[in-house]
């Protein structure tokens, strides 16, 4: 279980309200029915246990209770689509803040927004934008970050990892991650967090499969630009943009 008053004293910023729960469906799931009900709030959502966690693609995302945390942070950006791009950025560098500061563990980022420790995957980001017409009133930023040792069901044994910490840490960890997350602003992604962005990558310099029109292709992590765009260096020489999908890191090669 975790201690509301524990999360809440260790919030250094007042600016948001704090739903803490033993077990919910999906704390993205539950703070998109607060922003459908109208909650104009800025939001923290945790739990203890997801039934229901989702990942991006529709994938699930595996949240037993006690080793690790599941939260989101709703933001009320009132902004345009493309200022907003920039925030699922943003919060990779924000999340792998938190987590060198609360766990003193350096983690990498995997673009577009997975956090690596020890080649292993230790946390998930998922941003979701709710907009009407063209404009984005509230994003959805879901973080899952592994603790603890535990065993991974099936083919997630493969790929994830955990921080190796105590869970007793959980609770640090939320409001570290959410004051950093609250903080977060619209528009060009600030300089500070493209350079760190790029020095945390776990994918630059190396081969990389990404799939284009259902084809898998290979190509080597050249850089990212200015909007987070991968940049990839094909076989044929050509160079290429990656603005969004999923990738592959070859890690031995
Ligand atoms: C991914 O790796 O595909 C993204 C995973 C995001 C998981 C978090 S856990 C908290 C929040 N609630 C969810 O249902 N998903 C996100």
């Amino acid at each position: 279980m975790l201690d509301y008053n524990k999360i809440s004293e260790n919030l250094k910023s007042n600016e948001a309200e704090l739903f803490c729960y033993d077990s919910v469906d999906s704390t993205s799931t539950r703070a998109r029915s607060f922003i459908d009900s109208g909650n104009t709030s800025n939001l923290i959502v945790v739990s203890d246990e997801q039934t229901c966690g989702r990942g991006r693609n529709g994938k699930s995302f595996y949240s037993p209770p006690g080793v690790s945390v599941y939260m989101s942070v709703v933001l009320h950006p009132f902004c345009d689509f493309n200022s907003v791009v920039g925030v699922t950025t943003s919060a990779s560098v924000a999340v792998n803040r938190a987590i060198e500061k609360v766990t003193g563990k350096q983690t990498q980022i995997k673009w577009v927004n997975d956090l690596y420790y020890k080649n292993r995957k230790v946390c998930g980001i998922l941003c979701e934008a709710v907009a009407k017409k063209s404009v984005v009133s509230s994003v959805i930023i879901g973080v899952g970050i592994n603790l603890c040792e535990s065993e991974f069901p099936g083919e997630l044994s493969e790929i994830a990892g955990t921080l190796g910490c105590d869970a007793s840490l959980r609770e640090q960890l939320v409001s570290a991650v959410a004051d950093e997350l609250l903080n977060l602003k619209c528009g060009e992604i600030e300089k500070e967090m493209l350079d760190e962005y790029r020095s945390k990558s776990l994918v630059i310099g190396k081969k990389i499969d990404y799939y284009f029109n259902g084809i898998k292709n290979t190509a080597t992590a050249a850089g990212i630009d200015s909007l987070g765009g991968l940049i990839i260096e094909k076989t044929d020489g050509s160079v290429d943009i990656l603005r969004s999908g999923e990738i592959t890191v070859r890690l031995s090669d």
